[in-house]
């Protein structure tokens, strides 16, 4: 069985006192259900109060994630962020949200680039694909995340793929209050991103590799992601940074075990 895994992308927002108070709040919520080791629970703050963050989930089983990073691993890159910068206090990262892709011009090579960096330094990639309104109203959502995971795994091995995670958020449901439908959501990880994985690498990897579900996840509407079958955990932007609210979410992880 793979373990279902909920992580908070917090985007820019929170500054170090909130960013505090929201991990305090957190680590009290879900210290049984971090300590049980049944669920993964990941926070992503921004790059600036990863320290901070790692510090205070220190001895409990949170995990921390940046929400990017650069692929090069040193050098004049003004404003970059290294990949061993990050595993100082990282275990993961956020790769290829769509909102770098839309906003930072990353690319499927970029985003390949870095996955490769980040495995390089024993980080665990999370990383995004997901469809715009237009593609998914042509009905052209297949071919697209299709496309998205071969250009992500370019030249993985079979190895290096089950180390990755993938979060299946269409553009359409992020911070829309629209989410997918959890079957719709499971039809496009069932079919198309397990599909694709098992083209590159398998049956097995296919079925091995974690996939999450990201837009517009709340603790309202968790229940009816986390029961689909190809549906692994979520990636929750606007509901993360509320303590009571990511932590149900989190414990919504549980019902994989029911
Ligand atoms: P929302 O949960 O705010 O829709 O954001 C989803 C997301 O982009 C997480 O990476």
């Amino acid at each position: 069985m793979r373990t279902p895994i909920i992580a908070g992308n917090w985007k820019m927002n929170m500054q170090l006192a909130t960013a505090a108070e929201l991990v305090t709040a957190l680590k009290n919520d879900l210290a049984p259900l971090a300590a049980s080791n049944q669920v993964e629970i990941v926070l992503c703050p921004p790059f600036v109060y990863l320290p901070r963050v790692a510090e205070l989930v220190q001895g409990t089983r949170i995990g921390v994630g940046a929400q990017n990073m650069y692929f090069e691993s040193k050098g004049a890159f003004t404003g970059e962020i290294a990949p061993a910068m990050v595993a100082d206090f990282a275990q993961y990262v956020i790769i290829g949200h769509s909102e770098r892709r839309q906003y930072f011009h990353e690319t499927d090579e970029s985003v390949n680039k870095k996955i490769r960096a980040a495995l390089a330094q024993n980080l665990k990639p999370i990383v995004c694909v997901g469809e715009a309104l237009e593609t998914y109203e042509m009905g052209e959502t297949d071919i697209w995340v299709r496309g998205q995971i071969h250009g992500a795994f370019k030249d993985l091995t079979a190895a290096e793929a089950r180390a990755l995670i993938v979060a299946y958020e269409p553009i359409w449901a992020i911070g829309t209050g629209k989410a997918a439908t959890g079957a719709g959501a499971n039809a496009v990880i069932g079919i198309s991103i397990r599909g694709a994985l098992t083209d590159l690498y398998g049956e097995a990897v296919a079925q091995a590799v974690r996939v999450q579900y990201g837009g517009s996840v709340t603790a309202k509407n968790i229940d009816e992601f986390i029961v689909q079958p190809d549906i692994d955990g979520a990636l929750v932007g606007g509901a993360s940074l509320k303590a009571d609210e990511f932590s149900a979410i989190c414990r919504a992880g549980l019902k994989k075990f029911e």
